[in-house]
């Protein structure tokens, strides 16, 4: 746990808080990702900016060290300056980055995938989740020539998926008009949600709430019947819930499957796997290129992290140092007979989730993200797994808990909650709307 410790007093921030006064005049909502940004974070409290990171920790703008349960929101399977990782990119580097042909690496890297992710027959490279995410839809347009997509997680920031939230300023409304949502494990709603223009279904196969009444080989069969393409968007299961991701883990082959986060440590690198058949229209109807798609170093990076996850099999690993924070968590707050918060997840991926009755869970979580700070832990409710954690650190991390709760309980029974908050507390992460394809007129759905 080197370097990780209880502090006196809250984290200095100031050169954190300088770069950020800096970017409020240049760059909107300061970041590029919004789980990175300042709403996530105690602001006042919390670092904003982080240098540097080894394994599984990190260090911020004033060189503060913390132990990252973040993990760059996902992608840092193995961990930060992973040494395989590092030294397959560095080798790659030398040789070029991206070239003028295409690149032998695309192959190798489609090879691996080929033979570990159940519905692989073919592959394609991106560099974003959003862009396989998008890909995907305009195939199952193209394949099944109707036009509704039916969607119940969050699929990225393309028009297609954001038409379903409140932040949906500058889409067409004839492109909101073609997409709706459902609810996760209720086969009724998605049932209802389907009509006679449904192209397809796409859904995260479990964020934190495991499928319930075979929901998954349900909602296959009920797409097959309609001729809808089912797609997994596997963007946080894949590479982490099991090798070959959800649809290896629940065993439920999907027509088409979105991957990134996990696959190449870091690198920015996305992957399509699909049915040969519906994959073939990119040969020459549908349009699915870039630039930069075949670029080398993720690529390089991507093998040596799917070598590294094979054999030393990390989902396993992830899953048990995962059920030992869970259980940890889940047995301190039984003892403390705490009632507003329990962990929750799949074991390599669980969230701290608050009551919904306790009056803001938002103060909640900023309070419990404060005290995790002050005890060098960098935290935003999370806990992304990675190869690099430590049953030590699982254990300190427990420890730090025990001593956050009983903060927490104390401060709900003094009614202190908001007043022990040392900045201003964290946002929600994105404004969802219910937006099915049950009801009419269209806008008076919406509700707006
Ligand atoms: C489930 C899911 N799908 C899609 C995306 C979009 O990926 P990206 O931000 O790389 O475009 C994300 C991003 O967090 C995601 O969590």
């Amino acid at each position: 746990m080197n370097g990780v410790k209880f502090n006196l007093n809250y984290p200095v921030i100031s050169e954190s808080d300088k770069f950020y006064a800096r970017a409020k005049n240049l760059i909107p909502s300061a970041t590029q990702t919004m789980a990175k940004g300042p709403s996530q974070h105690v602001n006042g409290v919390s670092p904003k900016y982080l240098l540097k990171g080894k394994g599984s920790h990190v260090w911020d703008a004033d060189g503060n060290e913390y132990l990252d349960y973040n993990m760059a929101i996902g992608p840092l399977s193995l961990g930060y300056c992973y040494p395989v990782v590092d030294e397959a990119i560095k080798n790659q580097l030398e040789q070029g980055i991206t070239f003028s042909l295409m690149h032998p690496l695309e192959v190798e890297v489609a090879e691996m995938i080929n033979k570990i992710i159940p519905n692989a027959e073919s592959i394609r490279y991106s560099k974003g989740g959003a862009d396989v995410t998008s890909a995907a839809v305009r195939l199952a347009r193209a394949f099944t020539k109707k036009n509704k997509v039916l969607c119940c997680g969050y699929h990225g920031w393309h028009d297609w998926y954001v038409s379903v939230t409140k932040r949906n300023a500058g889409i067409p409304e004839e492109i909101q008009n073609l997409s709706y949502t459902f609810n996760y494990n209720d086969i009724n709603s998605l049932e209802k949600s389907i009509d006679s223009n449904t192209a397809c279904v796409i859904l995260e196969p479990m964020v934190f709430e495991y499928p319930k009444n075979n929901f998954l080989a349900e909602a296959s069969e009920l797409c097959k019947k309609n001729n809808i393409l089912l797609i997994f968007d596997e963007m946080w299961t894949g590479f982490r819930l099991e090798i070959g991701g959800a649809q290896e883990y629940f065993n439920v082959v999907p027509d088409l499957a979105c991957y990134s986060k996990a696959v190449a440590n870091g690198m920015p690198l996305s992957v399509l796997t699909g049915k040969r058949e519906i994959m073939d229209l990119l040969d020459d109807q549908v349009f699915f290129y870039n630039t930069f798609g075949g670029e080398a170093l993720s690529l390089a990076a991507a093998k040596a992290t799917i070598n590294e996850i094979c054999k030393n099999n990390v989902p396993s690993y992830l899953r048990n140092l995962g059920a030992k924070l869970k259980n940890g968590y889940n047995k301190i707050a039984g003892a403390m007979n705490i009632e507003f918060s329990k962990c929750i997840g799949y074991d390599a991926r669980t969230m701290i989730a608050f009551n919904e009755e306790y009056k803001n869970p938002l103060e909640l979580k900023s309070l419990m993200q404060q005290e995790m700070l002050k005890r060098g832990i960098l935290w935003s409710g999370f806990h992304n797994i990675s190869y690099s954690h430590t049953e030590s650190e699982i254990d300190y991390t427990l420890n730090v808990y025990e001593e956050v709760l009983f903060i927490l309980k104390m401060a709900i029974r003094d009614n202190k909650v908001k007043d022990m908050i040392k900045g201003i507390p964290v946002q929600p992460l994105f404004r969802k709307t219910n937006v099915f394809n049950n009801e009419s007129p269209r806008r008076k759905q919406r509700g707006i």
